[in-house]
């Protein structure tokens, strides 16, 4: 233990060393340049336009978006008017609600997809990750320096040299058709790659919490539209969910209103922030996150990424239906220190909101005023030791939507 931990010091030692370069070097935003420093919702009035930029590649060339924009004229099979409205708006600040919460709704084959809409990037000579681990040389044994890989939203398509689209059963490996006498049954696994990839997302299921539900979820989150039992050639679904459902990520659109008509939605995320080092950090279990907490995690300057494991790992709050109010959050206080000592860029925690329920508003709006901090919430870092990682998140490519659900890997 004691040794795991002077590895981690020296990791951190590192890794800071390294990101604070990389941070003078590069201009991270969670929004790509240009951005506007100096913009605050303040000023809006003052006529200058705010408006996201829309990218297809990333850092410097190394990270190319090979996924299709969701958008209302595009393609959808069986339909002569394309995909239509896939965002609903049922709870909106115009009617007096404090945030804005879309629905989606679309088919499962729309837009890039696998049996689920899939969001997928090639990365090229990821620089960031290939100097981080030539400097600490015994991660880097497994790398390759030129490799490209692809991250897909759903994990069974990664790209692994031997194996099928389906991991290998626990503990048979010979005949990995999932048979088990006569059923058929398909492994989840929440690790790949010989304890190498941490699936650090949450499945979604009818009974997944949901903030705007005593009831989880549901069962209308995925509902056939066509049926093999009904004469269909093939089975065919349509997902309808909340934007914040899940393991997922807001956009500055969901609590700032000028944010949201300038269209500062999911689509224009800075691919670059969510993809790269990341620290996983053990936050103290008996305080919600205060500037007094995030003061004593020490978090380096530098570090980019920060996933917070709480209290409510230990209470698997992620896995029960009913939706607690008592979970561990930023508190304002907390939030606006991380905000003003760290480089942090993105804040990751192990429940629905970031915030603390009791300060969810001004903690959320300290974060996404400055458009340079990307919320990841629903986080699942359960078995998984504290420190340094890549981190790969990848939300649906929703245009107009300020939250998607997400997929979040990290990578030892
Ligand atoms: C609030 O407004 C949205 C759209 O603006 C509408 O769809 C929704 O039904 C409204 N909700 C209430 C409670 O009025
Ligand atoms: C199959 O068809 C029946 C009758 O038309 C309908 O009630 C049922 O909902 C359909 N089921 C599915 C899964 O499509
Ligand atoms: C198709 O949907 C039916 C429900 O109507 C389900 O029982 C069946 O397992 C599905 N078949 C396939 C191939 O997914
Ligand atoms: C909320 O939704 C309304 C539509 O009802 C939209 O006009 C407004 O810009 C949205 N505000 C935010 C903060 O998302
Ligand atoms: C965190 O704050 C919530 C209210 O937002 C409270 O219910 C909870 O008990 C607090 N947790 C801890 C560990 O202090």
């Amino acid at each position: 233990m004691a040794t795991a931990n002077v590895a981690a010091a020296i990791l951190v030692t590192i890794l800071v060393t390294y990101s604070v370069s990389a941070a003078a070097s590069v201009a991270d935003d969670a929004y790509p340049s240009p951005f506007i420093p100096t913009l605050t919702p303040c000023n809006l009035d003052e006529g200058i336009s705010l408006s996201p930029v829309r990218k297809e590649v990333y850092d410097d060339g190394h990270i190319f978006d090979i996924s299709h924009r969701y958008h209302t004229e595009m393609p959808s099979w069986g339909s002569d008017d394309g995909l239509g409205q896939f965002l609903g708006l049922p709870a909106s600040m115009k009617n007096g609600s404090l945030a804005n919460n879309s629905e989606m709704k679309m088919p499962t084959h729309t837009g890039i997809h696998v049996d689920a809409p899939v969001h997928v990037v090639l990365l090229k000579d990821p620089k960031n990750i290939n100097k981080l681990f030539s400097l600490v040389k015994m991660l880097a044994r497994k790398m390759n320096p030129q490799f490209i890989y692809l991250m897909p939203f759903l994990p069974s398509v990664i790209v692994s040299s031997q194996n099928s689209a389906y991991p290998p059963l626990y503990g048979d490996d010979k005949d990995s058709c999932g048979s088990i006498g006569s059923t058929l049954i398909p492994p989840r696994k929440e690790v790949y790659g010989n304890g190498r990839i941490y699936d650090i997302t949450h499945r979604i299921t009818s009974g997944t919490p949901s903030g705007i539900s005593e009831d989880g979820i549901g069962d209308e989150y995925l509902k056939l539209h066509e049926s093999m039992k009904n004469r269909s050639d093939y089975n065919f679904s349509v997902i309808k969910l909340p934007a914040h459902s899940g393991t997922h990520v807001d956009a500055p659109g969901h609590m700032f209103q000028n944010y949201y008509e300038a269209g500062f939605d999911i689509d224009s995320l800075d691919l670059e922030v969510l993809s790269g080092p990341a620290l996983l950090v053990d936050v103290p279990r008996d305080k919600n996150i205060t500037a007094e907490v995030m003061k004593s995690l020490h978090v380096p300057r530098g570090v980019r990424r920060v996933l917070f494991r709480t209290l409510n790992t230990d209470r698997r709050l992620m896995w029960k239906k009913q939706f607690d109010t008592s979970y561990v959050g930023f508190m304002k206080d907390g939030a606006q220190w991380l905000k003003d000592n760290t480089d942090i860029q993105i804040v990751g925690i192990d429940y629905l909101s970031v915030a603390a329920y009791d300060d969810l508003i001004p903690s959320h709006l300290v974060f996404l005023e400055s458009r340079e901090i990307i919320l990841v919430e629903g986080l699942k870092l359960e078995d998984i030791e504290a420190g340094i990682y890549n981190v790969h998140c990848l939300p649906l490519r929703l245009l107009g939507a300020e939250g998607s659900p997400i997929r979040c890997i990290l990578i030892k």
